[in-house]
């Protein structure tokens, strides 16, 4: 078994069977495209990597055969390569990802000229209509020459997706493996969701107890990062709402923050999505906040703690679809279905998960996600396998 199996799957399913022929063109970007495959194998591709000879002087086959587990298509031969991998046979690649791709290849893919083993991928990949994806990179003179603007242009309306670069300083980067592969995986995902508006508020509330602390608690923001990408990968509308995090957000996500509970209540009157989905933690008490910093060395204090008002209920008329979250430490799952269940019917939820932090980690959990109709389907493995399972059955709410 090659190396780069140990790794497939890791991070899900989602591109299973799917071969994605990866164009390696003559940037110092190249070094990105190591991780890229290693990301598109976690997910679950295969992945052939064809460079360049300008790709070779930047970044060496061998790395990127050890990277992939396929030997890599340096020239083309009497195989014909390019036409078994994206020429009109069945069993054909699913999809064309150039990545880095310099301005030279995006000149040569947008006037047809094929002259490297990448642009002959292209040409084919083009006249076959397989799903193309181009990740430039170059300096930002480079990108913001005229002719390589209309070339960039002229790709676009032969339906050819780009993704980045990112503008910054004197570059045009290429956009982060994150990114591109968040891109690959929107293209297979179902699409299920697309034309939909939704909102994700997750992470933690903090609530001052003087100017500089704060009563909060140990949310991560994980799982409604979770939510929103796949969310997003299904064609959705996305925003986030987001309290505290401790992960990172996706770039290219639409954020807005909020640190207390009160922040939040004064956002809702702005909720018209079609589906919102509450993942946060936010505090059920705050204390009474005091001016300046609690002096130190006091000896004891008592905190006093008011309680705050619930936002489902808030949410609930401004929305088609409302998905909480109930979640409990060390109780039984039969105690923690139960208090589940009279949520969802108090607050009129089309859904809620509910979960034991017992038996959440960093990436894995387990929780159960219970439908109005009364359903229950539990869900034990990662933090973005729930996500779906969220989503399949809001997309069955929408109807
Ligand atoms: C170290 C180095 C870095 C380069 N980086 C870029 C780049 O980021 N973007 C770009 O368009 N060209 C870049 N070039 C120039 C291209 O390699 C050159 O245009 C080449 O002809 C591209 O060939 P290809 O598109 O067939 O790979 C770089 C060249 C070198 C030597």
């Amino acid at each position: 078994m090659h190396p780069s199996e140990t790794i497939r799957f890791a991070k899900g399913r989602e591109l299973e069977g799917k071969l994605i022929v990866l164009g390696m063109t003559g940037s110092i970007a190249a070094v990105e495209s190591f991780e890229l495959v290693r990301e598109l194998i976690r997910h679950g591709a295969e992945v052939q990597v064809v460079m360049t000879p300008e790709a070779q002087r930047l970044m060496t086959p061998e790395a990127m055969e050890f990277a992939s587990g396929r030997p890599v298509i340096t020239r083309l031969t009497g195989a014909t390569e390019h036409v078994s991998l994206l020429g009109d046979y069945p069993g054909r690649a699913d999809m064309l990802l150039v990545s880095p791709c310099t301005a030279n290849t995006i000149s040569k893919m947008a006037l047809g000229i094929d002259d490297t083993p990448v642009t002959t991928m292209a040409t084919l990949a083009i006249g076959t209509q397989t799903p193309i994806l181009v990740a430039p990179a170059m300096h930002l003179a480079m990108y913001e020459n005229a002719a390589v603007q209309r070339n960039v242009q002229a790709l676009r309306e032969m339906g050819i997706e780009l993704v980045g670069p990112v503008l910054q300083g004197k570059k045009a980067r290429v956009a982060s493996v994150e990114e591109i592969v968040e891109r690959v995986l929107a293209r297979f995902s179902k699409g299920d969701l697309c034309g939909r508006r939704v909102l994700v508020i997750g992470g933690s509330s903090e609530e001052p107890l003087d100017s500089v602390r704060v009563v909060s608690n140990t949310g991560t923001g994980a799982t409604a990062v979770e939510i929103a990408r796949a969310a997003r990968e299904r064609g959705a509308e996305v925003e986030l709402w987001a309290g505290r995090m401790s992960v990172p957000i996706p770039p290219g996500l639409a954020v807005r923050s909020f640190r207390t509970v009160e922040d939040l209540m004064g956002m809702v009157s702005e909720v018209d999505h079609d589906v919102v989905i509450v993942p946060a933690s936010l505090s059920d008490y705050a204390p009474t906040k005091m001016d300046g910093k609690m002096p130190s060395g006091r000896g004891s204090v008592d905190l006093k703690l008011r309680p705050l008002p619930k936002v489902l209920p808030l949410l609930r008329p401004r929305t088609k679809v409302l998905v909480g979250f109930k979640a409990e430490v060390g109780v039984s799952p039969a105690t923690l279905s139960k208090r589940a269940v009279s949520r969802l019917k108090e607050y009129g939820l089309d859904m809620i998960v509910a979960n034991d932090l017992e038996d959440v980690g960093r990436a894995s959990t387990k929780a159960v996600i219970i439908t109005a109709d009364g359903k229950k389907k539990k869900h034990e493995g990662t933090k973005r396998g729930l996500a779906d399972a969220v989503l399949d059955e809001v997309v069955k709410v929408l109807g």
